[in-house]
């Protein structure tokens, strides 16, 4: 990808030294979210998925390089503005104590609102809406402290959502799901994408998810980007090997024709 492709993207940053005080967690990196993409990082634990998404989010300032948001430095915008076009759900969020589920889901609601637009109607919509999408509307009275981990998740989700942001980039948003709320939430990211036009940017650690969903594909190792394009194109069991220490074997899935990855297995292997 040349230089000017990615400076065109909504959201794109170049020349990135992202690091936690003195640890250093990338150099040098280049990254461009394709407009209208579903984009999914991929990466082992601990390489800098998280560390990207912060910066590409202005959560984290790079201490080099900069991050563009529509052209312009993210980090020249006022918060508020981020996140009228840029939604984040963390990997990891604390509710306020005590917090119900619709109180939450309303804060997502907060970019839009100053001092002359008051809470509407269309807010008290959007949050009903979200809520519905993410299958959490019969818990809307409940306490956030006394949910399960997924049904947690899906309201957290139901926040960022309803902060209608063109562009959402979500951290692991099915770690916690079973797997039918799994292919709910990557449906329902499927459909953003595909029916309202937003740019979507997940980390997910399924691989076999990973290449049904994403149309941009990023793969990360060690701070680094070490492919990036089409899954279809970029997933071989070498690079699979590569990143992530693994012998697998790459295979057609049977359901959508991209590629499927299964482990060896070593202990028959090893025989
Ligand atoms: N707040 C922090 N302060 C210091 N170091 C941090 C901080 N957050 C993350 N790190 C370090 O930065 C590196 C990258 O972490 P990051 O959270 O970006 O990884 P990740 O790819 O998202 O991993 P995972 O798959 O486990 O979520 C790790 O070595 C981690 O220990
Ligand atoms: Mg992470």
């Amino acid at each position: 990808m040349t230089t000017s492709a990615h400076a065109s993207t909504r959201l794109n940053g170049s020349g990135l030294t992202l690091a936690y005080e003195q640890r250093v967690i990338s150099q040098d990196l280049a990254v461009a979210i394709p407009d209208n993409s579903f984009t999914v990082i991929v990466g082992p634990n601990a390489c800098g998925k998280s560390t990207l998404l912060r910066a590409l989010s202005r959560t984290l300032k790079p201490s080099q390089g900069q991050v563009l948001l529509d052209g312009q430095v993210i980090g020249s915008y006022p918060a508020k503005e981020v996140a009228r076009r840029l939604g984040l759900l963390p990997q990891t969020s604390i509710a306020p104590d005590g917090i119900g589920v619709a109180d939450l889901v309303a804060r997502g609601r907060y970019p839009h609102q100053g001092f002359l637009r008051q809470w509407s109607s269309r807010d008290e919509e959007v949050v009903a809406e979200a809520m519905e999408a993410t299958g959490v509307a019969a818990l809307a009275e409940r306490s956030v402290d006394e949910l399960s981990g997924g049904q947690r998740q899906r309201v957290w989700l139901a926040m960022v959502l309803a902060q209608q942001t063109p562009l959402l980039l979500l951290d692991e948003p099915t770690t916690y799901l079973d797997i039918a709320h799994q292919m709910d939430m990557l449906d329902l990211c499927a459909q953003l994408h595909s029916e309202r036009g937003h740019t979507l940017v997940a980390v997910l650690h399924d691989l076999n998810h990973a290449c049904r969903y994403a149309t941009h594909l990023i793969v990360m190792k060690d701070g680094a980007v070490v492919a990036e394009g089409d899954p279809a194109s970029v997933v071989t069991a070498e690079l699979v090997e590569y990143v992530f220490g693994l012998p697998v074997r790459v295979i057609d899935d049977p359901e959508t024709h991209t590629p499927m990855i299964v482990p060896v297995d070593r202990r028959r292997a090893g025989r």
